[in-house]
């Protein structure tokens, strides 16, 4: 009940029925839900604010670990974006009383007053991927009334608290990689401007910022409960009474782009679809120039990019004629621009600053599996 505003006087009146010494409780906890941007039910604008703890939005555990309050879900994707090796972590917070509906085909639609967040760390040491965390950036999407604000938070040296950063921030890393050699690199947490390049949509008239993984075909996954269980992630939001609208069956399902045990095709998709597709589709920043549509539903090869050439000549294609050459990953501009840490041409030119080698390998395969053909 502390995260509505129009609780207040009931929850004081109560306090005041009970003891003196809550009173004065009751009234801090009063003061604060009326400063703070709680989600909340009423459809007014959230304030945005210059701390992360401002927001209320965790706890912490002994080691610093970040917990979301119990109106968060924390979730994961069947593939996430690849973001030089950190570790992520998503959780929705929702206003109290409310749900997110189902859609199938596109982004769930979430109610006003729901803010995402996704918690950036680098691990010290990728063999150990979820130890020795450094906390880099939290980023936030606050459903408004106006629409989705997106904003970033950097944490400072201790990992005690995250500040605003509305024009991004460099950070120098170093890490252990997978081999045991030593990188060193500049992180970079995005701006709002550079927010906006993946996060735009162009569905309907004007240009908006949405959220991009809270999809059916990237949160529809098994996952294992706390009571040791596996169970389905949409499924458990269901119960929850999260989630309104889920279907039976036919909820569409990607595939983990790097679990051996599905198609290099299958997997190869699921990877484009969720490091590409938010710029290249009809509806992306990239899709309307380019043409080039990477979602894993495009059923039209040429706009895949076999034996396409690309609208743009010059740098982006380092000299070669072809977005993908079936069976020639080599003389494939697709390859050579995730290959690529030439700023002028690299993919995705924003979120990264290292190659991905797994992903760049599983391209790599996708492209050499394909039958052999010389492009026209
Ligand atoms: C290079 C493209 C890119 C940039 C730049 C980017 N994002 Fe995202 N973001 C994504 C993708 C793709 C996902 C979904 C995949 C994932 O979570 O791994 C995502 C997920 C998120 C999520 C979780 C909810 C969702 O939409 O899936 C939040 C919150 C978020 N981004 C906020 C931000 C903010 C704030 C900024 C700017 C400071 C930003 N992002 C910049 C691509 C980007
Ligand atoms: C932040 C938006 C964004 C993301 C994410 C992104 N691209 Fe692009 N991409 C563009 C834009 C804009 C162009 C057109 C300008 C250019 O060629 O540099 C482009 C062009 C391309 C081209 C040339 C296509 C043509 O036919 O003209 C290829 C190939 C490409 N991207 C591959 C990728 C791959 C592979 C990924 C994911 C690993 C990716 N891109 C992610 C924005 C993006």
């Amino acid at each position: 009940m502390i995260y509505k505003n129009r609780n207040c006087t009931l929850y004081q009146v109560n306090l005041i029925l009970k003891s003196i010494i809550f009173l004065g409780l009751g009234i801090l906890v009063c003061t604060n839900c009326k400063e703070k941007a709680r989600p909340n039910q009423n459809p007014q604008e959230l304030a945005i604010l210059s701390q992360l703890s401002e927001y209320d939005l965790f706890d912490k555990d002994e080691n610093g670990n970040l917990i979301p309050k119990q109106f968060g879900t924390s979730y994961t994707l069947n593939t996430s974006l690849f973001s030089d090796y950190t570790h992520k972590d998503r959780v929705i917070f929702l206003p109290k009383n409310s749900q997110i509906q189902y859609e199938s085909d596109k982004v769930f639609t979430m109610p006003i007053g729901t803010i995402i967040s996704k918690t950036f760390s680098m691990p010290a040491d990728l063999t150990k991927p979820t130890e020795d965390l450094q906390k880099l950036e939290t980023r936030l999407l606050i459903n408004q009334p106006k629409g989705w604000f997106a904003v970033s938070y950097t944490w400072n040296q201790e990992g005690t608290d995250a500040e605003i950063a509305y024009a991004g921030k460099n950070i120098p890393i170093q890490f252990k990689d997978t081999d045991g050699k030593k990188v060193n690199f500049t992180y970079s947490v995005p701006s709002r401007n550079q927010c906006t390049s993946c996060h735009q949509s162009y569905e309907g008239r004007s240009q908006s910022i949405v959220p991009i993984g809270p999809k059916a075909k990237h949160l529809n996954k098994e996952i294992s409960t706390i009571d040791g269980n596996i169970k389905n992630q949409l499924s458990i939001w269901k119960e929850k009474g999260i989630l309104a609208g889920l279907p039976y069956f036919a909820v569409p399902k990607l595939v983990d782009a790097f679990d051996n045990h599905h198609s290099v095709e299958d997997r190869a998709r699921a990877y484009l679809d969720i490091n590409c597709s938010h710029c290249h589709q009809g509806a992306g920043a990239a899709g309307m120039n380019s043409k080039l549509i990477l979602t894993a539903e495009e059923s039209n090869l040429s706009e895949l990019g076999l034996c396409k050439t690309p609208g743009s000549a010059g740098k982006g294609g380092g000299g070669l004629r072809y977005d993908i050459v079936p069976g020639n990953a080599d003389a494939s501009i697709l390859y050579y621009r995730m290959a690529t840490q030439d700023s002028g041409a690299m993919m995705p030119q924003i979120g990264r600053a290292l190659v991905h080698k797994e992903g760049l390998e599983l391209i790599r395969n996708w492209i050499n599996s394909m039958p052999a053909k010389e492009c026209p």
